[in-house]
């Protein structure tokens, strides 16, 4: 087999020492990189640094004539996996979002083929990636189908906090894996609900829990990164949408159970992830509710929910349907009974206190030959793990 092989931009910024350590895994990983850097990011870490990491030659120069056969912003990008911009400058952004091509990054990323996707990762100043015109450029990015990822929130080199730190090496390590991720689901539709769901109990106030909604996206990410065709039901999350999913948002688990029905026609896997309040509330006020000085206590009356996996499983002619059960104690015989009841063929149980809200997980999959219990990992890599696990349970088509 080939040897997988990326190209690796880095445009100018302080993140661009991160990109080291990001040439150091993909390389352990065993894919080739082959580095291009702006006339700023040299400025940040010499191309030497970069050369020694890679074992391939570091390229700068639109006017480089080392190979006079070929050109370079033409053929780097040939056979690679994708390009992956990191650190992604606003500048560099901006420049892209504008189909400029003034030097050997921005060339080749507009010469590059539909077959070779564009990743970015941006890092710059906080107020720099809350401007319009850098928001503005996001959105164009996103909609000529540039992935995203990130940025992180935190310290940043500036001295200043908040959103703009760029994601570290081994996160964006995943995505690259994550795309060569083999198309286990190729042609498979798949129906996928994530994050918790809001009970209203008037107008203002609502019933919901602590769900982040970020293992059912990393579900959803890594079926479509398995070739799947994904609709993501999704509880109210602030989470950005996975690329190439579909999204639809729903509120109250009534919704959730009506935006399934009419999605799952033809759907041939049903992941139900989402953490569904069991009951809504019976009587909702269209008046906000008012502290009565008399009563010291209030009672709500809640009726019970639908439960939506458990209806998808009875259906005639149902999807492979696959269910997630957080539970604080007696997690495996509690999950095992669940799987039961539901009539599904694979259970995920997690510890309700390890997942909820957190990046990393600890999981285990049961299903008809026994509990296949997963090592701690991150969410995505779980995910792609449970992909790959659906992926030979399900019947050929
Ligand atoms: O019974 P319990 O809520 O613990 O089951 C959890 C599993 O069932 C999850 O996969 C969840 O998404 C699904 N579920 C559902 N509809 C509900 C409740 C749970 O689809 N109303």
């Amino acid at each position: 087999m080939k040897q997988a092989r990326i190209v690796l931009g880095v445009s100018g910024g302080i993140a661009a020492y991160k990109s080291c350590e990001l040439v150091r895994l993909l390389v352990k990983a065993g894919i080739a990189v082959d580095v291009v850097m702006t006339e700023a990011a040299t400025r940040f870490v010499g191309p030497a640094t970069f050369q020694a990491l890679s074992g391939r030659p570091v390229w700068t120069d639109l006017w480089d004539a080392r190979d006079a056969k070929s050109m370079a912003h033409i053929e780097l990008t040939r056979g690679a996996m994708a390009v992956l911009v990191a650190p992604a400058s606003a500048d560099f952004m901006a420049k892209v979002a504008c189909g400029l091509a003034d030097d050997l990054l921005s060339t080749l990323v507009l010469a590059r083929r539909a077959d070779c996707p564009l990743l970015m990762a941006p890092a710059m100043n906080v107020e720099m990636w809350q401007q319009a015109s850098t928001r503005r450029n996001m959105r164009t990015l996103a909609g000529d189908g540039v992935r995203l990822l990130g940025p992180g929130s935190g310290d940043q080199a500036c001295g200043e906090t908040g959103d703009g730190r760029m994601l570290e090496a081994v996160e964006l390590l995943g995505h690259v894996q994550a795309l060569a991720a083999p198309k286990v689901l190729e042609g498979r539709r798949v129906l996928i609900t994530a994050g918790p769901t809001e009970e209203p109990i008037d107008p203002v106030r609502v019933i919901t829990n602590t769900s982040s909604g970020k293992m059912g996206y990393a579900v959803a990410q890594a079926a479509a990164d398995a070739g799947a065709t994904v609709c993501l039901v999704s509880g109210p999350t602030a989470l950005p949408t996975p690329a190439g999913v579909t999204r639809i948002d729903v509120k109250t688990a009534h919704q959730m159970f009506e935006a399934v029905k009419a999605q799952v026609a033809g759907a041939e896997v049903f992941i139900a992830v989402a953490a569904v309040a069991d009951y809504h509330v019976k009587q909702y006020s269209e008046k906000k509710l008012k502290k009565d000085e008399r009563h010291p206590g209030l009672t709500l009356e809640l009726a019970q929910n639908p439960d939506i996996l458990a209806w998808v499983a009875s259906q005639p002619g149902a999807p492979f349907c696959v269910g997630f059960a957080a539970e604080s104690h007696d997690l495996l015989q509690n999950a095992e009974a669940k799987r039961k009841r539901k009539g599904i063929p694979l259970l995920v149980a997690n510890q309700a206190q390890d997942a909820f809200g957190r990046d990393d997980n600890e999981i285990t999959l049961i299903d008809d030959t026994g509990r296949h219990a997963l090592p701690r990992g991150s969410k995505s890599s779980l995910a792609r793990l449970l992909i790959a696990h659906i992926a030979e349970l399900l019947p050929p088509t």
